[in-house]
């Protein structure tokens, strides 16, 4: 049974009843995930070769002090760092550290900021200096599946239209979806109800309904679908070692649609974007 709650009078716990926010909900998102969107696009002539993922983790964490800000993942389920950076063959939660990105890699980065209260989650990928083909192209199929869910969001859907138009997209271009992790409720927690599935069918899961506030991150990768963990407890890397990617924007359910609250200022949130100097 699913249950919708008003989200005022919900308890600051995933109960995996759905929180419906009304219009200081969808403000204060806008808030937090201005701040999230902001740092993304202030990345974009910071990834370089030679740069740290380290390097990177403390940008996002002085950006976040400088806005008032807390990055959420900070001391998250013993977590210990500002951001994930997550290279190549990581799918997800790549653990920033001291060793330099190198021309050719491909890095997600994803940022969640609490504002007030409110989580604001994103994830974009940043080309490391000149990218191969293939590379660029898993780049432009990954976003637009990303878009492509967003564009399926509208009440009375089920969260289930989402995962198929990603699904549908993704393999008829001949990669595959990620199905270990998906995407979540988020608000005034990090991680809550419902699970936003990448892959399914139409007539699958909750209903969505005006109110509702979701991340959609999906994880495609040119070779198959499956992950494995490492030792480290976080991070995740394709089986076959092959190239993986993902965007994620956080989004609020509208009467016709869906708002998108992380959304680039400056119309960065897109493959093809490069540093200065190196384009
Ligand atoms: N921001 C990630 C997400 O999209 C979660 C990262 S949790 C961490 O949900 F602990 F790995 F940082
Ligand atoms: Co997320
Ligand atoms: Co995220």
């Amino acid at each position: 049974m699913v249950t919708y709650i008003e989200a005022g009078a919900a308890p600051y716990k995933n109960t995996g009843a759905i929180r419906l926010y009304g219009p200081e909900g969808f403000e204060g998102m806008r808030q937090a995930c201005r701040v999230t969107a902001r740092c993304l696009d202030e990345l974009v002539t910071r990834v370089r070769p030679g740069v740290t993922t380290e390097e990177i983790d403390r940008f996002v964490f002085e950006f976040g002090m400088d806005h008032g800000a807390l990055p959420a993942t900070l001391n998250y389920r013993g977590y210990t760092k500002s951001c994930c950076t997550s290279i190549n063959h990581v799918v997800c939660h790549g653990i920033p550290n001291d060793k330099p990105l190198r021309e050719g890699d491909i890095v997600n980065i994803d940022v969640t900021y609490v504002v007030d209260g409110w989580h604001g989650d994103s994830s974009r990928m940043y080309p490391v200096g000149e990218i191969k083909r293939a590379a660029e192209r898993l780049l432009e199929v990954t976003h637009e599946c990303l878009m492509r869910g967003i564009a399926a969001v509208r009440p009375g859907a089920r969260t289930g239209a989402i995962g198929e138009a990603i699904q549908s997209y993704a393999e008829a271009e001949r990669c595959a979806v990620v199905r270990d992790f998906c995407g979540h409720g988020v608000g005034r927690l990090f991680h809550d109800a419902p699970n936003i599935l990448h892959y399914g069918n139409a007539n699958e899961g909750p209903e969505l309904k005006e109110g509702m506030i979701f991340t959609i991150e999906p994880m495609i990768n040119i070779g198959r679908p499956h992950v494995k963990v490492l030792s480290d407890g976080w991070t995740a890397v394709t089986r076959d070692r092959s190239l993986s990617a993902q965007y994620e924007h956080t989004v609020g359910v509208t009467a016709d649609g869906c708002e998108v609250f992380t959304l680039s200022p400056a119309g960065l949130f897109k493959p093809g974007i490069k540093a200065l100097g190196t384009a």
